[in-house]
């Protein structure tokens, strides 16, 4: 099959090296060389240029190299095309591993200690509350949040989940839905968003989000920056010295030099590596979904265009 391969990636080029050694008996193809985009079956993308599906009319699926699959669903052309993500298990152990230190962190209450130590303050002792003690809100409970979610609750933390609406899945922790979004908040001593980049999420972190939430509280952002207002969250914080943000995506990234977050002190940042891409394990991944592809002649999206992903 002719596959076209297109990313973003800072070291895109050592992953066309695994992708073409693992793809060894197809066709790869990148925007550099010269065909014929109507020869290319596979577009296996990230972060793909906005006309590009266009060109390809004998295109049948579209795969994204990474979990998220926003930076495809924004681009006109995709008609019904099915969409396959990477569902990989390296990739939400990573998840688990960065949510939980970023839980530590607050519990702990390292900030502070941190703080103090740059102005060399033998602080003096804070208590910090056992696991049992804290409640931990989930939005997004797909293959990574779900993952997520039930580890945490492993360690003795108390866990509940938001999700659009709570399905018939026997998921073993309370649920709350768009009606109880208000008792999910206030109940939730950290709000984990994994929230993927939809109509309905943009923004959905607001001021009147936030001003629910616990005074002495941690929001972590590892799903998408476009769920989190901001400007909302700068002045929130302003406001609430015991409030703390640890995000890894952003509306724009890379982070402008001249971005608020940078500076403030209760914001940790991270540049979206929560979980990097492991190329071996998701390629691996890709290439079992292609070849059941190329056996069976058709795929089943992993994509609900309505919902957005
Ligand atoms: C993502 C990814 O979707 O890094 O953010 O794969």
């Amino acid at each position: 099959m002719n596959i076209f391969f297109y990313a973003t990636y800072s070291n895109q080029n050592e992953f066309l090296v695994t992708l073409k050694k693992k793809f060894k008996d197809d066709k790869l193809y990148t925007i550099k060389d010269k065909f014929d985009f109507n020869i290319i079956d596979v577009a296996m993308v990230w972060n793909p240029p906005k006309n590009i599906f266009k060109k390809m009319k004998n295109l049948k699926v579209i795969f994204s190299i990474g979990a998220g699959v926003d930076h495809i669903l924004k681009l006109p052309n995709i008609k019904n095309l099915p969409i396959i993500r990477v569902k990989d298990p390296k990739m939400r152990k990573r998840m688990f591993n960065h949510v939980l230190s970023q839980v530590l962190v607050f519990q702990l209450k390292l900030k502070i200690y941190d703080e103090a130590q740059r102005r060399k303050i033998w602080m003096n002792e804070r208590y910090t509350p056992l696991n049992s003690e804290l409640t931990i809100g989930i939005m997004g409970l797909g293959y990574i949040g779900n993952f997520v979610a039930l580890n945490i609750k492993k360690l003795g933390y108390n866990v509940i989940g938001l999700k659009r609406n709570t399905s018939t899945k026997i998921i073993p922790f309370e649920m709350y839905d768009s009606k109880s979004l208000s008792k999910f908040i206030k109940k939730s001593d950290v709000i984990i968003s994994i929230l993927p980049d939809t109509i309905t999420t943009k923004n959905f972190i607001n001021a009147n989000f936030l001003k629910k939430m616990k005074k002495s509280s941690l929001l972590v952002n590892i799903g998408r920056g476009s769920a989190i207002n901001e400007l909302d969250l700068i002045k929130h914080i302003k406001l609430n010295p015991n409030f703390y943000a640890s995000l890894d995506v952003f509306n724009k990234e890379p982070l402008s030099k001249n971005h608020k977050f940078w500076l403030n002190q209760n914001i940790t940042i991270t540049p979206h590596v929560a979980a990097i891409t492991d190329h071996d394990s998701s390629i691996s991944y890709l290439y079992k979904r292609f070849i059941d592809f190329k056996k069976n002649k058709k795929i089943k999206s992993d994509v609900d265009l309505e919902s957005g992903y």
